[in-house]
């Protein structure tokens, strides 16, 4: 037993050594890259800069829906145009939530970031800054019928959300006394949050607070009057991109010379911005109904993984079932080892590892990063599901074929699996129905599923609750449909018996 588990973890050990050796190869380059500071060469050469934001914050940056289209406005799009514009090439913006922006700018996956990212020391540590282009004050959101809270003193002993891994989460958390802190990764869930009375305030940037409160039936906006010097707003760029920080620099330093930010992408940003169905005079089902590309393209994706997501599993599956149950004890080690981590490891941590970590090596788009997550893990399961459908078949049976002559494959053959896939399908049916309803964390890298094209139509249409009751509506037809399918599929397989 013992021998066994030392075999285990030196397989273990070799896998993780091999594979941190290759990204320490790659660090390696990139400091390489950076002593000569090649980035904005780099960029030149690509003809694309690619920002990375998190369109959460109006008037900063929204979606909003044009044609069925999710499209990403706001002042800090603007700007970061001009700052394409500039250095000759292409803008393209990728969404993300705001707590994985600077991650993504570190391993590779954007090239800048603009978000109404608020400058600070420990953020520079890790990244490198230009100059402000933006001083937002602080906001509170609060209950419209809410008078009780005049400032951010009034919260002691409350509870106040703010959004992981922003400047407000330090703030509330350092000024404000026994503050019980919801952080919640998108502004949208905080507003909702806040109108369901599951916090007393949400701490947002000024301009943010009064684009909610504009929008958001039932909440205002107020000065939360932290004892702060305003927020200075900057671009972020990988550490030691100096090239790029300097070229970006030259082009806010025209804007502020102008006060373009605040005198044009700010109030143009404000008029782009989506309207409450109130605003509109539009019943909330009309107004969803207007959203219905997007719950259907959600919806397709969804399928979409998770079916190639069970094919490939089943593909990895067997092959680990096979070599779970050879005679090899290499085979059989390592087949036990991944069964074993990946069972041991939360999906949502291993999408961001292959997203984040492995992209690294190879920049593997979002989409293709959550299939591959999705069947390395679902592998794992089908390979379990398989060799206990093996298992289950009475060892008395073997050994009476054995007797009578088969061989060990024609035993397998003729004997062990016809039945053993009687008891597979079934459970391979309930991988699949799972992975549809699992997969639903791929939306945390950007893959356009349900649940992200849920997150856009919520902050669309200022919408918390209806958005997510239709998507839970889709799920259950998907899951429900399916099964019933393979119902009757396994009714069938039962008959022929
Ligand atoms: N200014 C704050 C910060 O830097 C909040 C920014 C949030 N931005 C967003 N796009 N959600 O932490």
């Amino acid at each position: 037993m013992k021998g066994k588990v030392v075999k285990l973890l030196m397989v273990f050990i070799m896998t993780f050594s091999i594979f941190t050796g290759f990204m320490n190869k790659n660090t390696y380059t990139q400091v390489n890259a950076s002593a000569s500071d090649s980035y904005l060469s780099n960029i030149k050469k690509k003809g694309t800069i690619v920002m990375g934001t998190a369109p959460d914050y109006p008037p900063y940056e929204f979606t909003k829906n044009e044609g069925g289209q999710a499209k990403i406005l706001g002042a800090d799009i603007e700007l970061a145009k001009q700052i394409a514009k500039n250095m000759g090439v292409k803008l393209k913006i990728k969404s993300m939530s705001f707590d994985s922006l600077l991650v993504a700018l570190q391993t590779g996956k954007v090239d800048m970031v603009i978000a109404g990212l608020t400058k600070t020391p420990e953020r520079a540590k890790s990244v490198d800054f230009t100059i402000p282009y933006y001083n937002g004050g602080q906001s509170l959101l609060v209950n419209s019928n809410d008078n009780s809270i005049k400032s951010y003193k009034d919260l002691n002993n409350q509870s106040v959300g703010v959004q992981t891994g922003s400047t407000q989460y330090n703030l509330v958390k350092q000024q404000v006394k026994n503050a019980s802190l919801k952080g919640m990764e998108s502004v949208n869930d905080l507003v909702l949050a806040l109108k369901t009375n599951k916090v007393k305030a949400v701490a947002v940037e000024s301009a943010t607070g009064e684009a909610y409160a504009s929008n958001t039936p039932g909440i205002k906006a107020i000065d939360a009057k932290f004892n702060t010097a305003k927020a200075q707003n900057v671009v972020a760029f990988h550490k030691g991109a100096t090239s790029l920080v300097n070229a970006a620099n030259k082009t806010i330093k025209a804007a502020n010379a102008s006060q373009e930010f605040e005198k044009k992408f700010i109030p143009e940003a404000s008029k782009q911005m989506g309207t409450s169905a109130k605003k509109q005079k539009i019943s909330v089902w009309q107004q969803m109904y207007n959203y219905k590309d997007y719950f259907i393209k959600g919806t397709e994706y969804t399928i979409l993984i998770s079916i190639i997501g069970t094919i490939l599993g089943l593909l990895l599956g067997i092959l680990l079932a096979l070599m779970r149950l050879s005679k090899n004890k290499l085979f059989h080690a390592i087949a036990v080892a991944y069964i074993e981590f990946i069972r041991g490891t939360p999906l949502m941590v291993q999408i961001m590892f292959v997203y984040f970590g492995l992209g690294t090596i190879v920049n593997v788009p979002a989409l293709t990063s959550g299939i591959i997550a999705v069947f390395i893990n679902s592998g794992a399961y089908v390979a379990e599901i398989i060799r206990s459908g093996i298992e289950s078949i009475d060892d008395g049976q073997s050994e009476a074929a054995r007797s009578l002559g088969f061989s060990s494959h024609q035993t397998m053959q003729i004997v062990v699996l016809p039945q053993a896939i009687k008891n597979i399908l079934p459970a391979l049916g309930n991988e699949f129905v799972s992975l549809i309803k699992e997969s639903s964390i791929v939306s945390i890298i950007g893959v356009t599923d349900l649940i992200y094209q849920l997150r856009i139509v919520q902050a669309d249409t200022y919408q918390g609750v209806v958005p997510i009751f239709i998507v839970m509506v889709i799920y259950f037809i998907l899951t429900f449909g399916i099964s019933r399918l393979l119902g009757l599929l396994e009714g069938r397989l039962k008959h022929e018996e």
